[in-house]
């Protein structure tokens, strides 16, 4: 695959999913082996599991926590890094992992849009921002609570919650000329349409990843590998 251009005019939106921390070691939620193939979506990923099963819920996410913390950044999460660092100020990475690995690779500029492992917030919602929470949990007792009373959940965008960061989001798509978009499935909204609102505003759009996501269709460019064997060697920066 030859190498794709990024000019002196390009802005830069990178979507990251799953698929981009599967050399790190940590499922994807699709595959057959992965994430969802071991638990229901709606017993741990839901407002409704939180009210049913809270014990449950972050049994879940303690065991996610746990192996987010033995898991070190790949080759693509220090590609990403590194472009960010060749395209000061024009570079945006908007990610669907709540893993900490794009950070700990380098990167600045960065949203997480369905939440991060290593915080919590209070259930209630009561406006206090979530607080830094590394804690792997053995049982609910150990929870603690919120000043106004409300337990602590983790900070993660259940199924049927509204995306976190979305205005900057859109921003961001608005003003990008190239959209990457790497391990994917393309199969949870909104993140799966921000290719078409990219297209939509004139953009060229590059999807990385071993299979074609659900909405390949929409990208200029399917480049199909691995991240971490692709993304090093993906672009060149012109100056
Ligand atoms: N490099 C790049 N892509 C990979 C790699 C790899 N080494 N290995 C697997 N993939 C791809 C798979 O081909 C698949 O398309 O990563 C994708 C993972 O898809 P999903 O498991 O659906 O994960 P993702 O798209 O991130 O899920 C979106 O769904 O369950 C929710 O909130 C959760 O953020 C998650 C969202």
């Amino acid at each position: 695959m030859p190498s794709i251009s990024i000019l002196p005019a390009d802005r830069v939106f990178v979507l990251t999913g799953a698929g981009v921390s599967a050399e790190s070691g940590l499922p994807t939620f699709r595959a057959s082996d992965g994430l969802w193939a071991g638990y229901r979506i709606e017993d741990v990923c839901t407002p409704d599991a939180w009210r049913r099963d809270p014990a449950g819920v972050w049994a879940f996410y303690s065991a996610r926590r746990a192996a987010g913390q033995k898991a070190q950044p790949n080759p693509a999460h220090f590609a990403l890094a590194g472009l960010e660092s060749q395209l000061p100020g024009r570079f945006f990475l908007c990610t669907q992992n709540v893993d900490g690995l794009h950070e700990r690779a380098g990167s600045t500029n960065l949203v997480h849009m369905h939440g991060e492992l290593a915080k919590s917030r209070c259930e209630r919602e009561c406006g206090r921002p979530p607080v830094e929470d590394h804690a792997v949990y053995a049982s609910l007792d150990e929870v603690g609570h919120c000043p106004c009373g409300g337990r602590l959940r983790p900070h993660i965008v259940f199924f049927g919650e509204m995306p976190l960061e979305m205005p900057r989001i859109e921003r961001e798509i608005g003003r990008a000329t190239l959209m990457i978009v790497a391990g994917t499935s393309g199969s949870v909204y909104p993140a799966a349409s921000f290719v078409h609102w990219a297209r939509a505003a004139g953009a060229r759009t590059v999807y990385v990843g071993p299979e074609e996501p659900l909405n390949a269709a929409a990208f200029t460019h399917v480049v199909k590998g691995k991240a971490g064997e692709v993304l090093p060697g993906l672009f060149q920066v012109e100056s």
